[in-house]
């Protein structure tokens, strides 16, 4: 088993255990005072825990629209009628969808309450557990309302992944090839255990050094610029994962094309993306015009430029102020 630290000031550091069979540590890491255990999960998601305290498993529906403020409120009820104390604990065990409610759950019942993840999905282990971001949809857009709120621990059972469908993995595979350029090297080249700790001790890095998203945590956003507007502007048809892969290689050769990075490192990145079985083409259908202005979001980013993560010299930057016309120019090249 493989242990990170996640290192916060204030007491609120955790371990995230990675390894096949991690779940069965959960009664250790659980908060010794805590009497009752509320799982938040999914239906089809086997509850293969170890409890030894009074639990209860409470589920919430698959698909984005369950991402709620509505779900929230219904299992905060719940929670209620069944007595969760602050002083007792919950467990997100699922994929990201689960542990981003879940957390933001813990986050506001009883003014914050414990919560204990169990990532089950290979992006939940990589990325979305890790590093205390929750929340929930508006109709107005994706994770609009949420909080920061640390997990005590996170249990990244790579046993889960075994049975993963295929598309599932592929999309996790996506988010997972952004830390090849977050100082992760050649991930690919790492039997499955060590990977998914590789990936979360650059997370932890990245967390640790700056929880509130006021520089670095950025990074962690490379690709994903050029994904939001595919997945917005293709309804979705291309889920996050499977985006932020065609991103990624976007944003390297809009990296070449403002003279940051050499054709080289262009090559590595299709190297990586397709040697993971992901697509790194912009899918059919979709006009650039569109996609330039949903990466812009409005008329006065495209006049005094674009914001990407873009690698360069020194690694991965945050780079505003990118011309539009640069970025069009390359998105039709790249069409
Ligand atoms: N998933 C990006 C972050 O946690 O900041």
């Amino acid at each position: 088993m493989i242990t990170v630290d996640v290192d916060l000031p204030d007491g609120r550091g955790y371990p995230v255990l990675v390894g096949a069979g991690a779940r069965h540590q959960i009664e250790e890491l659980l908060p010794s005072d805590c009497r009752r255990v509320a799982v938040i999960t999914q239906e089809l998601i086997p509850v293969e825990l170890d409890l030894d305290r009074e639990h209860r498993v409470l589920h919430i529906g698959d698909g984005e629209p369950h991402k709620s403020l509505r779900t929230v409120e219904q299992l905060c009820s719940e929670l209620a009628r069944w007595g969760l104390t602050r002083a007792d604990c919950i467990v997100g065990l699922g994929g990201g969808l689960v542990t981003d409610v879940a957390g933001f759950v813990a986050s506001v019942y009883h003014r914050g309450v414990a919560v204990v993840h169990v990532p089950t999905t290979l992006l939940g282990q990589i990325d979305a557990a890790i590093g205390g971001k929750t929340g929930v949809n508006l109709p107005e857009g994706k994770n609009l309302v949420g909080a920061y709120w640390q997990p005590s621990a996170v249990l990244c059972d790579t046993e889960a992944l075994a049975t993963l469908p295929e598309r599932e993995w592929r999309c996790g595979t996506g988010e997972l090839a952004k830390y090849h350029w977050l100082g992760g090297g050649r991930l690919d080249e790492l039997p499955l255990d060590q990977r998914v700790a590789a990936c979360v001790r650059i997370k932890a890095e990245v967390v640790a050094d700056d929880e509130r998203e006021s520089g670095n945590r950025a990074l962690l956003n490379y690709g994903h610029t050029l994904a939001h507007a595919i997945e917005v502007a293709g309804g979705h048809d291309l889920r996050h994962g499977e985006a932020v892969a065609v991103g990624l290689v976007f944003a390297a050769e809009l990296a070449a094309s403002l003279g940051r990075i050499e054709p080289a490192a262009v090559a590595e990145h299709r190297r990586v993306i397709e040697g993971y079985g992901l697509s790194a083409v912009l899918p059919q259908g979709l006009a650039c015009e569109e996609l330039l202005q949903l990466m812009a979001r409005d008329k006065k980013v495209l006049a005094d430029g674009l914001t990407f993560v873009l690698d360069g010299p020194d690694g991965l930057e945050v780079v505003s102020g990118i011309d539009a016309g640069v970025v069009r120019s390359t998105l039709e090249a790249f069409a």
